[in-house]
């Protein structure tokens, strides 16, 4: 094997949830497909050789003073026609938000002018946060959906795009729903064969089939939507148990939580991730375990629709898989480092309470926040394992999706001072404070895409 690309320098990355893994000095060895082939030790006789082989190839890429490789980060939940509406229209409960603010501008993408134009900018902006992967809800319209996924192929970020199905004329209106349920199905079966076909075998941008939730669905398009997912084997994302006003629609309309409703039309499967969850319970979380379902835990917009926490350690230690998501624009910031410090900050708010004037002891769950070491793996390996996808870790077989991460620059909030912090301290501070001055170089798949 000719290594395409040489890595050499110091890195980190979270091999398992309670595991940081210090990688001090090693070459990281790309081949030509763009997964990583090995990952050289200082102590191996081979490194020294490959490096000067490397170099002398122009392959070599040698990491600058103070810097270090981190996986790529992976949000799974970005609502991409809300891009124009990051940061604003955020004074009304999630049920208002859609019908005020949400459905007409996602509307406004049935212009292929207009979507090109934003999601050219969101796809730019996105890999410039270092978010590598990204799970993408599109609008209903199907074109302009590929639209979105040739900027992610045009710029190099590895995505995945859904077609959003919504037919139910009870709650979506009428200038912003499929026309009914088969149309639904068969935009989205199109949408899926059009996709696929723009790529060769090794494909960068996967289709997701994408039922908005299930007060916008109805019946007819979940089930047929289902069938799609087994007879596709596409992942499947939606929205589930997010708000009081969510969770209780569907008990009210099915008589049972969203994961049992989701899981009885086929649409609960190892390759499903669901935004929020925060009213799920046990028997949610066995059921999510027993089928492989993921959630996209979105700190940030959850203080806003929710009002509630996601109890993020009590669904990891039923068996969920979990990852980030920063669910623009409900969420107000496109970063994952972002999300990764609020999903931190909430899980201790929900273990050790908020209210001043209740008695510690009565104050919080009691149940342990998360670590810097678990936010990190949440933000890089958790993301990937949702998805089912080789990505978010640094090691031999896995797609070389990584950035660089640059201390004391000016401009960074984060500092490295050598005499006084050991690796694992330098690890917390960039979870703490790595902002966007701090990221350099990105690859996906071993393409350098910034
Ligand atoms: N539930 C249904 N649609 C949406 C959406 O666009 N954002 C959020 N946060 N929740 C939803
Ligand atoms: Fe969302």
């Amino acid at each position: 094997m000719q290594p395409a690309l040489v890595v050499l320098g110091s890195g980190f990355h979270t091999p398992a949830r309670d595991r940081l893994e210090v990688l001090a000095d090693c070459a990281f060895i790309v081949d030509g497909t763009g997964r990583i082939a090995d990952v050289i030790r200082p102590e191996d006789p081979r490194q020294q050789a490959l490096a000067a082989w490397a170099e002398a190839q122009g392959v070599l890429h040698r990491l600058p003073a103070d810097a270090w490789l981190i996986p790529g980060l992976v949000d799974l939940h970005v609502h991409a026609p809300q891009w124009p509406q990051l940061g604003k229209a955020l004074d009304a409960p999630l049920e208002v938000w859609l019908q005020k603010y949400t459905f007409p501008l996602e509307a406004r993408f049935a212009d292929p002018d207009f979507a090109a134009e934003v999601y050219d900018d969101l796809v730019r902006s996105l890999l410039a946060q270092g978010t590598t992967t990204a799970m993408y809800f599109g609008s209903v319209h199907k074109r302009p959906n590929l639209i979105l996924a040739e900027a992610c192929l045009r710029h190099g970020q590895r995505a995945l795009v859904g077609k959003v199905a919504m037919d139910d004329p009870a709650t979506c209106p009428a200038f912003y729903r499929d026309a009914d349920a088969a149309t639904a199905i068969a935009e989205t079966r199109a949408f899926i064969a059009e996709l696929r076909a723009m790529q060769g075998e090794d494909p960068l941008v996967l289709p997701v089939i994408t039922p908005r939730f299930i007060p916008s669905c109805t019946d007819d398009l979940l089930e047929g939507l289902g069938q799609l997912a087994r007879e596709t084997g596409c992942h499947v994302q939606t929205h589930a148990s997010e708000s009081d006003w969510a969770a209780g629609y569907v008990r009210d309309r099915l008589g049972c939580s969203d994961c049992t409703a989701l899981d009885r039309f086929g649409l609960l499967t190892d390759r499903t991730v669901l935004a929020h969850a925060n009213f799920i319970d046990g028997n949610d979380m066995a059921l999510m375990a027993q089928r492989g379902a993921a959630v996209a835990h979105c700190p940030m917009s959850n203080a806003y629709f929710a009002n509630a926490i996601f109890p993020v350690r009590r669904a990891l230690e039923a068996g969920v898989e979990v990852g980030l998501g920063t669910d623009i624009s409900g969420g107000f910031s496109p970063s994952i480092l972002d999300g990764l410090r609020h999903a931190l900050m909430t899980s201790r708010h929900l273990g050790r309470g908020a209210d001043p004037t209740l008695p510690p002891e009565a104050r919080g769950t009691g149940e342990a926040p998360l670590t810097a070491v678990e936010a990190f793996w949440l933000a890089t390996a958790g993301g990937a394992d949702a998805l089912s996808l080789p990505v978010g870790r640094l090691a031999e077989g896995q797609c070389f999706d990584a950035l660089v991460i640059r201390a004391n620059l000016p401009g960074s909030g984060l500092r490295h001072f050598p005499g006084a912090d050991r690796p694992e301290e330098l690890f917390e501070k960039i979870v703490l404070t790595a902002d966007r001055a701090a990221i350099g170089d990105i690859w996906v798949q071993g393409r350098k895409v910034r």
